[in-house]
């Protein structure tokens, strides 16, 4: 191996360097090149936020907050698996409250029983105990975390991952999650260094799995050594800590735990006879994101939806509509709320007497469509002298003069904020991924930079939260 010259270095680095050193138990030159080796493997991680292990110098608590973080330790079946014991403890000093999984083969390392000492918490095993399942259930597992860690991800381990298979508990709770995922491989040089193996690290990089380690040294195995030992704890700790401090949902989490939230969403359809209907391009993207992002932060979501091509989110309470009177019933069922954001395109107008029967073409006498007025539902919710949420915000998609309309849209409608965005054809914003809304409240107009949807969505909820705070209940 090439030597390295610590010399070059100024003191503060050296300082850091010998720190980091000391800490993972290296030479300070073993210590340089594990951080070169983390540079070198950069590209293969592939992820938009600083590479863990380039941050592994600073180790804050988890979360200064009282409640602390929240992990999910997966130990998967390797010798490294009692570096995870000490994982355990490491992130429990910091404040975090850790919850363990043990696959069947990290059973045969170490026991539920010394997991469940040090983590003072219940351990988890089987997929199909009748009583884990009852009492917390693999989707609960899967989401009440702040960031899952799998420690020592065995080659097995990731190309489950990989391939997305769920047949242990493991492995459901991995493909249940939503939660950001950080892995410790751990193998023999010869199995981390095969072609399936990297073919299953590169999926996972796609798949935005964070990586950290593995390191060089010497293997279980006698007279083996190279690359495939675990990442120390302590480098664990320090890459879990980068990626709960640059994941935006974490800034929220929680904040409107306890809350209950109304989403409406997608476009509605009014018939105009069985098999034809009005509608509009409306994707549902927006609001199904304001959903999410609010089920992330904790809030009890019912998100009442017409028909879209999107996946229902994560953690909500799904209502499928198609009319805008169908719309209407399900809001008021869904009352009371804190807060309710009609992202809804609701049409305007449905016809008086929809055919019962296909309307049949006949030669040169097009029908004549007779409109009537559907309900306002964001008016009439907004107007409600019982059961008004204490915020009630509506959208406003305008082609024209957006802030202008909007602001007389706010008063009309009796809503506390309006969303206003441009839908102009040239925009792209309907059906698209990106928004950019200016914020309509009595205060004034605020006008936020072009962003994804879900940027929207997570800045939405934060204001949300602060105004329920702010609201004094
Ligand atoms: O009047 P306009 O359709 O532009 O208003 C848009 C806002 O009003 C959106 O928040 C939309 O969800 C809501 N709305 C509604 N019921 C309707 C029409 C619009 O809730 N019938």
């Amino acid at each position: 191996m090439a030597s390295i010259t610590i010399r070059g270095l100024d003191d503060a680095l050296k300082t850091r360097l010998r720190l980091r050193a000391a800490r993972s138990g290296r030479s300070m030159e073993d210590e340089a090149r594990t951080i070169l080796r983390a540079a070198a493997a950069d590209d293969v991680r592939s992820m938009a936020e600083p590479a863990p292990v380039a941050r592994a110098g600073a180790t804050p608590p988890l979360d200064a907050g009282p409640s602390g973080r929240r992990i999910l330790l997966i130990i998967g079946g390797g010798i490294a698996a009692y570096k995870s014991l000490d994982l355990i403890r490491r992130l429990k000093e910091r404040g975090a409250t850790v919850r363990c999984i043990l696959t069947a083969a990290a059973r045969e390392f170490i026991t539920p029983l010394s997991v469940g000492a040090l983590s003072g918490e219940r351990v988890f095993t089987d997929l199909f105990d009748p009583a884990s399942e009852l009492d917390v259930g693999h989707i609960r597992l899967a989401r009440g975390t702040d960031l899952v860690v799998v420690a020592p991800a065995t080659a097995d381990l990731m190309a489950k991952m990989a391939g997305g298979h769920a047949d242990d508990l493991a492995t459901a709770v991995l493909l249940a999650t939503d939660r950001r995922v950080l892995i410790a491989p751990a193998m023999n040089p010869r199995m981390w260094g095969h072609a399936a193996t990297r073919r299953n690290l590169t999926q996972l990089a796609a798949d935005r799995i964070a990586v950290v380690g593995p390191g060089t040294g010497e293997m279980a195995e006698p007279g083996e050594a190279g690359i495939g030992r675990m990442a120390e704890p302590l480098e664990i700790v320090a890459a879990a800590e980068a990626l709960l401090a640059t994941s935006p949902d974490h800034r929220v989490e929680r904040s409107l735990r306890g809350r209950r939230l109304l989403v409406t969403s997608g476009p509605t359809q009014e018939p105009i006879d069985p098999v034809r209907y009005i509608a509009n391009r409306s994707s549902g993207k927006q609001g199904h994101a304001i959903a999410a992002a609010a089920a992330a932060a904790g809030a009890e979501v019912i998100l009442v939806c017409g028909p879209v091509h999107i996946p229902d989110p994560l953690g909500v309470t799904a209502v499928k509509v198609e009319t805008a009177r169908e719309m209407r019933d399900a809001v008021e069922r869904a009352l009371p709320v804190d807060c309710a954001v009609f992202a809804a395109a609701v049409a305007d107008w449905r016809l008086a007497a929809p055919g019962r029967e296909k309307i049949k073409k006949s030669k040169g006498a097009a029908p004549t469509l007779r409109l009537v007025e559907n309900p306002d539902i964001l008016a009439e919710v907004a107007h409600r002298k019982a059961k008004r949420p204490r915020l009630v915000i509506g959208f406003a998609a305008e082609t024209e003069k957006v802030v202008a309309h909007a602001k007389d849209k706010l008063k009309r409608k009796g809503c506390d904020w309006i969303l206003a965005n441009d839908v102009s054809a040239e925009t792209g914003i309907m059906g698209g991924d990106r928004n950019r809304v200016h914020l309509i409240t009595a205060e004034g107009v605020e006008s936020w930079p072009p962003q994804s949807k879900d940027e929207v969505a997570r800045a939405l909820v934060e204001r949300i939260a602060a105004a329920l705070k702010a609201s004094g209940s």
